[in-house]
C-alpha cells in the first residue's frame, strides 16, 4: 500500500504544481526562504480558508453546544510553566561537530556516523531542546521581558474557560473551538508544508461532566471526525484512526486516536483525539491559585470537567486535500484527441475556484462582454474566475487547480443565449440555458434541488 501511494504521486509533483499554479511558496524565496515557513498563494490561501471554513462549519456551526473563541498568539509564560511545555516541550538533538548540523536523536539511524558529513563519532552529547519560539514583550530585551509565541491554540481556551462559560451561559457537555497560528521551534522542519515552524491548528475542546458519558463522547467526537474527513472526499483507504496503546499515551490521558494520511513518504499525523481528564484545568488551577471549576447551580456544586480535545493541522490539512486530489490520467480534449491532464479532483466546497467562465475568442469583444457579465452575474454565489483563449489550454489550467466546471460563451450564445458547461470529472460538454446556470450549477456544486 505505502508504495503504491509513492507512485501514484510523488512530493515533487506535488511541490512542482503547488508552485506552478500559485498554491504554495517558499517564504522569503528572494532572500534564498527560510526553512520552516510556507507562504500561501492566491489558490493556497484560498484552499486552506475553505478547509478551515469546513471544520468551523462541522464543528461550531452545526452545533448547539460549541461557542467560538480566538485567543492572543503570546500569554503570561506561567501559562507554558503550567501546561508543561516549558519544561517538557523539547526534542533531544545532537549537533555534528564537524559539519555542525543539528539532528534529532531519534531521527538517526546511525549514531556513529553523521548522515550529511559521513565523520564518524562526531556528535555531542544528547541535549534537550525546547521547541518553544521565544520572544520579548516591551522594549526591554531582558529574563523579565521573555515570552513565547503559543505551540498550541488550546491553553488559550483552557485559562479563559471561566470566562467562557460564565458568559455563553454553557453548561458541561459543551466544547470552545478556534482556529489560529501556533509556532514550534522545530529542529527538522520537512515534507513541504507537513513538519513546519509557523503553523495554524483548529482545536475543539469539549468539556463533559465525570458522570459516565465521558468515553461515549469521546468516540462520538472520533466518528464526527471520520465523518468529515470522508464527507470532503478524503479517500478512506489512505486515511487511518490509529489508537493509541496505553504506553503512547501521554499518562494523564485516558483514550488518543491519531488521525494519519498516507503521505507520499508515509504514514503522517493529522490530527489527535484525545480525553485529557481534568489535567489541564487543573494544571492552571494549581498554578494561578483560581478556581476553574465548573459551578452547577441546580446541585450547587463545584467540580472540574473532563476534556474531550480535537486538534488538527491546517496546513497538513490542507496538504492532504491537495495530494489526495492529484491524478494523472489521460482524457480526450474537445477536439477529440487524447491527452494526458493533471486533474486536482477537490470536493465542490474545497476547490479554489468553483466555476471559471471563458470567452472563446480574445479578439471578439461581443464574446468577451458576455462572458465577463455572466461571470459577474455568478461571482455572489460561487467562486469564479474570468479567462479567454485557447479552449484546451484553458481546460488544462483548470483540471490542475481542480475547478469543478467550466463555463464556455462561444458564437452559438449569442444567437440561441446557450452556453457550454464542460465538468471536470466526466469531461462531458452539454449546452444549457445561459438563464439556467446559476440554478445548474448550484445543483451539482451543493447538492441543492436542479430546480
Ligand atoms: N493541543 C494538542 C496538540 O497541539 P499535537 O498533536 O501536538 O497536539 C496537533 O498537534 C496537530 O497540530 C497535529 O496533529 C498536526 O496536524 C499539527 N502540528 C503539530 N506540529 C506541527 C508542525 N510542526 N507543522 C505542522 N503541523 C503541526
Amino acid at each position: 500500500m505505502e508504495s503504491a501511494e509513492a507512485t501514484r504521486v510523488s512530493m515533487d509533483e506535488i511541490t512542482a504544481l503547488a508552485k506552478r499554479r500559485g498554491f504554495i511558496f517558499q517564504s522569503s524565496e528572494i532572500y534564498g526562504g527560510i526553512n520552516g515557513f510556507w507562504d500561501y498563494g492566491p489558490l493556497g490561501a484560498v484552499l486552506k480558508r475553505n478547509v478551515k471554513n469546513a471544520w468551523w462549519r462541522d464543528t461550531v456551526e452545526l452545533r448547539d453546544d460549541v461557542v467560538a473563541f480566538d485567543s492572543s498568539i503570546v500569554m503570561h509564560p506561567l501559562v507554558w510553566k503550567a501546561s508543561g511545555h516549558a519544561d517538557v516541550f523539547h526534542d533531544v538533538m545532537v549537533d555534528c561537530k564537524v559539519c555542525k548540523h543539528r539532528f534529532r536523536l531519534d531521527h538517526l539511524k546511525n549514531r556513529a556516523q553523521c548522515p550529511d558529513c559521513g565523520s564518524k563519532d562526531s556528535f555531542t552529547e544528547p541535549r534537550n531542546f525546547n521547541l518553544m519560539m521565544k520572544t520579548f514583550v516591551g522594549p526591554m530585551e531582558d529574563t523579565s521581558s521573555v515570552a513565547y509565541l503559543r505551540p498550541e491554540t488550546a491553553q488559550g481556551i483552557f485559562v479563559n474557560f471561566k470566562n467562557v462559560y460564565q458568559t455563553a451561559r454553557k453548561k458541561p457537555p459543551f466544547g470552545i473551538a478556534q482556529i489560529g497560528k501556533s509556532f514550534r521551534n522545530e529542529i527538522t522542519p520537512g515534507n513541504f508544508t507537513f513538519r513546519v515552524r509557523e503553523f495554524e491548528q483548529a482545536e475543539l475542546e469539549y468539556f463533559v461532566p465525570d458522570d459516565g458519558r465521558d468515553m461515549g463522547v469521546f468516540r462520538e467526537w472520533v466518528d464526527r471526525r471520520k465523518r468529515w474527513y470522508s464527507d470532503y472526499g478524503i479517500s478512506a483507504e489512505r486515511l487511518r484512526f490509529y489508537e493509541l496503546t496505553d504506553a503512547e499515551r501521554p499518562h494523564y490521558a485516558k483514550a488518543g486516536i491519531d488521525v494519519e494520511y498516507l503521505f507520499p513518504w508515509g504514514w503522517g499525523e493529522l490530527e489527535s483525539i484525545a480525553h485529557r481528564t481534568t489535567y489541564d484545568l487543573d494544571a492552571h488551577m494549581n498554578l494561578s491559585g483560581k478556581d476553574l471549576k465548573f459551578f452547577d447551580e441546580a446541585s450547587k456544586s463545584h467540580y472540574t470537567p473532563l476534556l474531550i480535545e480535537s486538534s488538527a493541522g491546517m496546513d497538513r490539512t490542507a496538504l492532504t486535500f491537495l495530494i489526495d486530489a492529484y491524478e494523472r490520467e489521460s482524457g480526450v480534449d474537445p477536439n477529440g484527441k487524447t491527452v494526458e491532464r493533471t486533474v486536482l479532483r477537490f470536493h465542490p466546497s474545497i476547490a479554489p475556484v468553483q466555476a471559471a467562465v471563458f470567452s472563446l475568442a480574445r479578439n471578439r469583444e461581443d464574446l468577451v462582454e458576455r462572458a465577463r457579465a455572466i461571470e459577474k452575474a455568478l461571482r455572489p454565489n460561487f467562486r469564479t474566475q474570468y479567462d479567454e483563449g485557447n479552449i484546451g489550454q484553458l481546460y488544462r489550467r483548470q483540471d490542475e487547480i481542480g475547478t469543478p466546471y467550466c463555463v464556455t460563451i462561444d458564437h452559438q450564445t449569442l444567437d440561441d443565449a446557450t452556453v457550454t458547461v464542460r465538468g471536470r470529472d466526466s469531461m462531458l460538454q452539454e449546452r444549457v440555458q445561459a438563464s439556467q446556470l446559476e440554478t445548474y450549477l448550484r445543483h451539482r456544486l451543493t447538492g441543492a434541488p436542479a430546480e
